[in-house]
Parts: structure tokens; C-alpha cells; sequence
């Protein structure tokens, strides 16, 4: 299985087995860091945390080489620069940095046992490809 579809299959069966992976991903987030829920003060329908964990997952495609590109074409510009415009929100970039090990990490947990060797190396190369790196923008 290719990273990407591996990627994308771990996504599947964690919607199947556990339903929408958003609740379980913000409350990971907030339990690590709980001054960031107030962080979300503008979101009252909860679009903006829907939004942001859809581009975070074609983040994840891209760089996991769906686009043709192993590594990301577009996502790791896309980090770059939204590093830079969540620390203007009050996001430090280390938290940042950590979001998309979190959202690996509940996928996983919600694969359970069908988690394949192949899901676990895709979503490595994901995070490997993902680091951002805290106060340093793209050139
Ligand atoms: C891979 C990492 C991340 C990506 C790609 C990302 C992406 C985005 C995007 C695209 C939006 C805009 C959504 C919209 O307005 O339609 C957004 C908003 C936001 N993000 Fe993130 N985000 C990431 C990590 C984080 C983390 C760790 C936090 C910590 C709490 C955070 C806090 C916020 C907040 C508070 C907003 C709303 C800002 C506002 O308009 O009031 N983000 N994010």
C-alpha cells in the first residue's frame, strides 16, 4: 500500500470504528494545554476548529506524498506560513508544532488493533516531513 493510501485508509477505519476523530482531537489538545480553549473564543458553531482539522488533514495527504510528492508539495509552505499567523493569534509555535503528533496519535489510537506496520510508517513520514520548526519561517 502507497503512504498516502495507507494514510488515508488509517482515516477511514478510525471513522469506523470510532466515529468523527474532531472531540477526541481538540480534548487532547486542551488537555496538554488547557489556556488554549480560550484560544477558540470566536469559533461558537465550532466551523473554525472543523476547518482547521480538514486543512490539517490534507496536510497530512500532502505530505504523505499524495500529490505525487513524498514529503508535501504545498503543505510545507502552508505550515510555514501558518506557524507565523497563529503566533499573531496567541498560538506559541511550539504548541503549534504538536498538533499534527496529536491528531497521529488519536488516529492511531482509534485504528486500535488495525493499525497496520504500513499506517504507523506513513503517518512517521507525515510527522517527519511536518516539523515545523518553532520561530523560523519558510524562505
Ligand atoms: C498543523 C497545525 C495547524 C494547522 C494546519 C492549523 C490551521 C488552521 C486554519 C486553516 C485555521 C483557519 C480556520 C478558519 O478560520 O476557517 C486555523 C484557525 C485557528 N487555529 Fe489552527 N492550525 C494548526 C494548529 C493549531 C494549534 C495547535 C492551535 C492551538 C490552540 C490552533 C489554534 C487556532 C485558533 C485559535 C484558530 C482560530 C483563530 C480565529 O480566527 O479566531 N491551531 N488553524
Amino acid at each position: 500500500m502507497t503512504p498516502p493510501s495507507a494514510l488515508e485508509a488509517s482515516l477511514e477505519l478510525a471513522v469506523a470504528r470510532g466515529g468523527d476523530p474532531q472531540a477526541a482531537i481538540y480534548a487532547r489538545l486542551f488537555a496538554l494545554h488547557p489556556a488554549m480553549e480560550a484560544e477558540f473564543w470566536r469559533d461558537t458553531s465550532g466551523r473554525i476548529r472543523g476547518e482547521m482539522l480538514a486543512r490539517t488533514l490534507e496536510v497530512a495527504l500532502d505530505l504523505a506524498g499524495a500529490h505525487g510528492q513524498p514529503g508535501g508539495s504545498w503543505a510545507p509552505a502552508f505550515l510555514a506560513t501558518e506557524i507565523v499567523t497563529h503566533e499573531a493569534y496567541g498560538i506559541p509555535p511550539a504548541i503549534f508544532a504538536q498538533f499534527l503528533p496529536i491528531v497521529a496519535e488519536v488516529i492511531a489510537e482509534a485504528c486500535g488493533d488495525g493499525f497496520t506496520p504500513d499506517m504507523r510508517a506513513a503517518w512517521d513520514a507525515v510527522l517527519a516531513a511536518g516539523r515545523v520548526q518553532p520561530g523560523v519561517a519558510a524562505d
